[in-house]
């Protein structure tokens, strides 16, 4: 188990100088609008993947007008203590481990795993389907190098190949045998990357239910149905296509194009239910994404940003009951008065003024 001690920021964001103390257990983060809530949560982010969540350029997490920015957080991970420092510049950002710095960025990646749900995260149930494919080669890289390698594998064959086609239409020259070697290597790649992603829904969906019908007091159950683009004899599919992608210019067949649904007790969470129950399934897939990780052995801390909203009483309570003592987790809120006494009694309530 690993779990946030406390962490200093130090002109990360709107904050100058700043200490927080926190516990193992539920740490709810209080305040109004754009007091620095999100802004915890998104430097406890970068101390796991060291990049942020939400920003496109680390130098936005920088406080205006300033040169550098620290964020500096001190973990018990099996009861020791490691104290983990990021500098961020404008030139770029550096990790030390108990005072020691990597060489390589990557070589840090992998002491902590952080699950975030983040306002943006409803995008996974009602946005486009790439969103949703992200969702599954970031957490099956993480925890499968063998999945990584072949998405890597894939995706530059599959660059390769629509530069194939799109020159072929361009000059009239069709190198058949050389379309045909990089088909056959993409579809291995690609029956790999389907029997993951089969693998993972499968074990995601039995969590996903536990987790919805918890937070629903037993209302509501969500699953994922996966929609490979291609699913059975993809080598012969694929080597059969090649016709129509020369005319497509483009490789119409493969994982690239697959999709998944959140289902709502059965029926489309994005065409058929509430914003409530939307918020609850995509909670829900990440609370089982959380114990999916825990099951490999991932020291995981989970980050909940602005999850109470559209929430009522009874479900955020439920929320809050779900989760168990195996994690240490961070919600922001602008107000607690609906959590129970029960609740806020075994959670620390850090409440962040507007001096910072
Ligand atoms: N690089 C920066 N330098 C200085 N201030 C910044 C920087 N980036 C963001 N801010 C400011 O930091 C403040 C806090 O933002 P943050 O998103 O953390 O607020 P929040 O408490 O999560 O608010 P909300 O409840 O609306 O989600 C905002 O006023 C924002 O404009
Ligand atoms: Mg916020």
């Amino acid at each position: 188990m690993i779990y946030l001690q406390d962490l200093s920021l130090t002109n990360y964001r709107c904050y100058k100088k700043r200490h927080f103390d926190f516990m193992p257990g539920i740490n709810i983060i209080v305040g109004p609008n754009a007091i620095g809530k999100t802004s915890i949560v998104e430097a406890i982010h970068c101390l796991g993947f060291l990049r942020s969540h939400k920003a496109a350029q680390d130098e936005e997490m920088i406080r205006t007008g300033q040169e550098y920015a620290f964020v500096n957080g001190n973990f018990i991970r099996d009861d020791k203590k490691v104290e983990i420092s990021l500098a961020l510049t404008h030139k770029g950002k550096r990790i030390q481990s108990n005072g020691k710095a990597f060489r390589q960025l990557s070589e840090y990646l992998g002491f902590l795993e952080v699950v975030i749900f983040c306002p943006e995260d409803m995008s996974i149930v009602k946005g486009g389907p790439n969103l949703r494919r992200r969702f599954l080669d970031i957490n099956l890289a993480l925890t499968d190098t063998k999945y990584f390698q072949s998405m890597s594998k894939y995706r530059r064959l599959l660059k390769q190949r629509n530069e194939i086609l799109k020159e072929m239409n361009r000059n009239g020259k069709y190198d058949m045998a050389l379309l045909k070697i990089v088909t056959e290597s993409m579809a291995q790649e690609a029956e790999a990357i389907v029997r993951f992603r089969n693998a993972f829904i499968a074990e995601l969906n039995p969590l996903i239910e536990q987790k919805s019908m918890q937070i629903s007091k037993g209302r509501e159950s969500a699953t994922l149905v996966y929609f490979p683009n291609c699913s059975d004899e993809i080598v012969e599919k694929m080597l059969k296509s090649i016709k129509i992608d020369i005319q497509a210019k483009t490789t119409t067949l493969g994982p690239h194009r697959d999709d998944f649904r959140i289902d709502l007790n059965g029926v489309a969470a994005a065409a058929f239910a509430s914003q409530g129950q939307q918020r609850t399934s995509a909670l829900a897939l990440k609370l089982a994404l959380a114990e999916y990780l825990k099951r490999r052995n991932e020291e995981i801390i989970i980050l909940l940003d602005d999850v109470f909203s559209e929430l009522d009483k009874e479900r955020q309570n439920e929320l809050l009951k779900l989760i168990n003592s195996d994690y240490q987790i961070f919600i922001t809120t602008t107000a607690i008065d609906n959590l129970s006494a029960e609740i806020l009694e075994k959670s620390k309530i850090i409440n962040i003024g507007r001096e910072v």
